[in-house]
């Protein structure tokens, strides 16, 4: 443990040895409701991810203008309320973190989606309740007709947001979506509409439709054509993007008002303060060292245990700990081994054994039909 330094480091603190500038774009500070975002580069939702460990390693490096919480079942919440029970671990640090934050919710039904709500904005004072219509997992499009099920159900989304908007008042309310169900009926223009007619604040589009699930690229033509659908409010892109020159050339060649960062920044926090710094003009800072960002893991490590404590910490830890090392040479590697951890230990050891840090050591052997006898 002592190997590691679990200080995390400002991202400015980087020295920029390879500094890539960029051309200075202009682009305005998003706006959901009263809500000034800036910049507007947001932290996607990602349920199983993006808790307050997570949210906190991201608000550190900064660049990213609004965070999100993983996606919160409203029935399982008015429940444990009714029950006495405690609220969703899925609201783990929302209650005292620095704002702005968004929570996202699901249900289909619009009296259990406004009590919800009812109670994020007073009891929690979130500054965003964003309503999730792009979960395209069977769990809740085919067993709770909620997600992207609903995106066939116009009406029922109507109701749900004008329901939401209402209990929320003043607290804005945005939706999330995708394409369509399918790519046989996509009817992202249409849905954008009712959004909007329904009194949501903002539009997040995901370019893929839910039949896709993660397949392909996401389609940023389709996403910009929504904007001419929406009367006044902004247009969020999000798909695919995974660099700080993606971000610019989004900005630059889509009409969206700004954009939603999710699976790169897994394992890359600091990728919302390069793709600010590039959509400011300034030069990008570099990727931090392989042994940085073993330090970011390590800090986000301590984050997690203490709040779930070793045993649970631990396992809990293994997917974070895949997507650091993710892309780098020797992660296959290192995902082998940090798969099976399930204690401070074997974490430790693990890591220090085999997290990629460009060492021999760390390398995966050649296939065993190459080796020498
Ligand atoms: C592990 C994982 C969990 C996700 N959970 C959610 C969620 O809770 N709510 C949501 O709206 N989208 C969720 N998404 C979708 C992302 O927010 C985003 O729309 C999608 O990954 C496309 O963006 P990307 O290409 O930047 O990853 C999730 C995606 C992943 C990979």
């Amino acid at each position: 443990m002592s190997s590691f330094k679990l200080v995390l480091f400002a991202f400015d603190r980087l020295a920029p040895l390879t500094l890539v500038p960029m051309p200075r774009t202009s682009v305005a500070p998003l706006r959901i409701g009263d809500l000034v975002i800036d910049p507007p580069i947001l932290q996607a939702p990602m349920a199983g991810f993006t808790n307050a460990a997570f949210r906190q390693i991201v608000r550190d490096f900064g660049g990213a203008g609004l965070l999100a919480t993983e996606m919160v079942n409203a029935r399982g919440f008015v429940w444990m309320d009714e029950n006495e029970a405690e609220h969703p671990d899925r609201l783990w640090g929302v209650a005292d973190e620095p704002r702005p934050l968004a929570v996202q919710i699901w249900d289909n039904d619009p009296e259990t989606m406004a009590k919800v709500g009812r109670r994020l904005v007073e009891e929690y004072q979130v500054s965003v309740v964003d309503i999730n219509f792009g979960c395209p997992v069977r769990q809740v499009t085919e067993k709770a007709h909620s997600g992207s099920y609903l995106l066939r159900e116009p009406n029922r989304m109507h109701a749900i947001i004008s329901r939401l908007v209402e209990a929320c008042s003043p607290t804005p309310v945005t939706a999330k979506i995708r394409l369509g169900c399918h790519p046989s009926n996509i009817n992202c223009n249409e849905i954008a509409k009712v959004v909007e007619e329904a009194g949501a604040a903002a539009l997040t589009v995901h370019g893929r439709t839910a039949a896709d699930m993660f397949r392909g690229n996401a389609d940023w033509e389709r996403i910009s054509e929504i904007k001419s659908h929406l009367k006044n409010i902004p247009l969020i892109g999000n798909g695919d993007l995974d660099s700080a020159e993606k971000v610019v050339a989004a900005f630059e060649r889509y009409n969206v008002d700004a954009v939603m960062i999710a699976r790169a920044c897994l394992g890359r926090p600091w990728l919302f303060a390069q793709a600010a710094a590039a959509l400011r003009g300034d030069p990008i800072p570099p990727e931090p060292t392989l042994e940085q960002q073993r330090d970011v893991m390590m800090h986000h490590y301590q984050l997690v245990v203490d709040r779930f404590g070793e045993e649970k910490g631990t396992v809990l830890m293994r997917k974070y700990a895949c997507c650091y090392a993710q892309g780098k040479h020797g992660a296959r590697y290192f995902r082998t081994h940090v798969a099976k951890v399930s204690t401070a230990d074997e974490f430790y050891s693990v890591v220090e054994e085999y997290f990629p840090i460009a060492d021999p050591k760390t390398e995966c052997p050649p296939p065993s039909n190459l080796q020498s006898s």
